[in-house]
């Protein structure tokens, strides 16, 4: 029924599981991937419910899901048809195991198909909002009012119901838009989705009153969970850590500082291409406050150095992602030896780089194209306390331990720094305009109250020189524009539509303040097709 892992994946995954939270007390629930783009979101619902869920992909072997101890499976939607030549199927593990089971859509039609339902294109097919009359309210749909509009999206549909399940809910397309056979439900709409009415208790209902979880995953329960963990996992080694001043690394470095104290080493590499202030509120933060062995590193001119006289944006990061490299290795080295390197690794970057088959579960280093990517052949071995985390849990973590909110609420930085913000050459002289230019424009926007509405504000040092006049002089300086822009995953982004009274403050601020930039333009193009960056 099951393929079996080769000896070594055996061990992989033995290493992860000692990470995730399924070897503790924690409830678990396990979402099967069939492809739907909500898959992420439905982990979300559920983890925003308190239940602790994993994604798997839809051909994960029961070892794999074994190791969770699961309470119960979700199966998401999925974009294929179930009669289409190679769809993903059901694994037969999932009706032997005998627990509570989900299915979403796709899932839905799966279990329809498995247990003897019949399911076929619809005549009318359902995308988009529909109403929802509710047939039966025994479990799932506790507590819920009669009528309520969902979210659609599949152009299948049940035409027979399997011999032993019920019909618990109808729309006008579709007669059978959910249905249970015991524990066994599905839903022909997405309860994840927020068009979905009630679909955060729709979910919780399975979670709690099918499945029987209690909501026992918090923010404390992790990091007290994370905290014996990764004792457990270092020992009495010690642990080196490279800290952005990011929320990842951050988090990362406040929580294994909590568990392991002073055999922690994080490392904080000044770049010099950093914005005003941040270098001295990492020493603030976690060398004063938080008294950890900080090590901070001003390299400074080492990056200068390289960098003169590049100015393609390409070179320029291969320039800084490598020479970070090399102070990281010097640093290592000097305040060696370590056994571990911790890093912030999350749970999206995870999904993403984790190939389709479970029995090969990725343990990736976070490299792309930033810096802190660190070469594959470092000589430690890893710790990721969270790389079960969606970026919003980090966040509420960071709280818990006590970060400062300009911490944990930072807005994503370039790990190339204002080295990608400065368009040309990059010189001592050009960074500090920069500096003083973006930190106007955080104040401004900060101070109009708009500092979280916004995804990432900054200021842009262009390589051109305009005219102006000052006074009864004519100036010819350098011309700053502002970038602000509102996101949700900075996949795509708008340009953030700043009142006009603020706009005129930045400019009049920047030209008057900043001597060297007398033009101030604002960029209004979206992404695509332009990027957030501008280089
Ligand atoms: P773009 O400019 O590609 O940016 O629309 C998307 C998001 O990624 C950030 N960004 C980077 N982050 N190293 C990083 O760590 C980089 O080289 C880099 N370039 C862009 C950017 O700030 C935005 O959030």
């Amino acid at each position: 029924m099951t393929t079996r892992p080769a000896q070594s994946e055996h061990s992989e995954l033995a290493e992860q599981s000692d990470q995730s939270e399924a070897a503790t007390r924690t409830d678990t629930v396990v979402v099967l991937d069939f492809g739907s783009q909500y898959t992420q979101l439905i982990a979300r619902r559920v983890r925003e419910a308190h239940v602790y869920c994993e994604m798997l992909p839809h051909d994960a072997s029961w070892d794999d899901v074994a190791r969770l101890q699961p309470k119960g499976i979700i199966l998401s939607g999925g974009p294929s048809s179930i009669d289409e030549a190679n769809a993903p199927q059901l694994p037969g593990w999932v009706l032997a195991s005998k627990l509570p089971v989900l299915g979403v859509c796709y899932g839905l039609y799966l279990l329809a198909d498995a247990l003897g339902g019949r399911v076929a294109a619809a005549t009318a097919r359902e995308y988009g909002p529909a109403r929802l009359e509710i047939i039966d309210y025994g479990s799932i749909f506790s507590g819920l009012p009669e009528g309520i509009d969902v979210w659609m999206s599949h152009g299948d549909q049940i035409t027979a119901l399997p011999p032993d399940a019920v019909p618990l809910a109808r729309s006008r397309n579709s007669p059978y838009a959910a249905m249970a056979c015991g524990n066994l439900i599905g839903l022909q709409f997405h309860p994840e989705v927020v068009h979905t009415q009630f679909g955060r208790d729709i979910l919780r209902n399975f979670l709690y009153n099918v499945c029987g979880c209690e909501g026992n995953w918090t923010a404390e329960s992790f990091i007290q969970d994370s905290v014996e963990r990764i004792r457990r996992q270092v020992g009495d080694e010690r642990v080196l850590l490279g800290l952005s001043g990011g929320v990842d690394s951050s988090v990362a470095a406040a929580l294994i500082h909590q568990a392991i104290g002073k055999q922690l080493t994080p490392v904080f590499v000044n770049t010099g291409l950093l914005r005003a202030g941040e270098a001295e509120t990492v020493q603030d933060v976690f060398e004063n406050a938080f008294k950890m062995n900080l090590v901070y590193v001003d390299a400074t001119e080492r990056f200068l150095k390289r960098l003169a006289t590049v100015s393609d944006p390409e070179r320029k990061r291969k320039i800084i992602g490598d020479e970070f490299i090399r102070v990281f290795e010097d640093t290592a080295t000097e305040q060696g030896p370590f056994k571990f390197l911790a890093q912030g690794t999350l749970y999206p970057d995870v999904i993403e780089s984790a190939p389709s088959s479970a029995s090969k579960t990725a343990v990736t280093i976070k490299t792309h194209h930033n810096v802190g990517g660190l070469p594959k052949d470092l000589k430690f071995e890893l710790t990721e306390p969270l790389r079960f985390l969606f970026k919003d849990e980090v966040r509420e973590v960071g709280r818990l331990l006590g970060l400062p909110e300009e911490i944990v609420e930072r807005q994503p930085f370039p790990g190339p720094g204002l080295a990608v913000r400065i368009l040309g050459d990059v010189t001592a002289e050009r960074l500090e305009t920069l500096r003083r230019a973006d930190a106007i424009v955080r104040e401004e926007i900060e101070a109009a109250g708009l500092g979280t509405a916004i995804w990432q504000f900054f200021a842009v040092l262009l390589p051109v020189k305009s005219t102006g006049v000052m006074g009864d002089y004519r100036t010819y300086a350098d011309v700053c524009a502002v970038r602000a822009i509102t996101s949700e995953d900075a996949m795509t982004a708008d340009w953030a539509r700043l009142p006009h009274e603020l706009l005129a403050k930045l400019s009049n601020r920047i030209v008057n303040e900043v001597a060297g930039i007398n033009r101030v333009v604002y960029d209004i193009t979206s992404k695509p097709p332009a990027t957030i960056e501008w280089e």
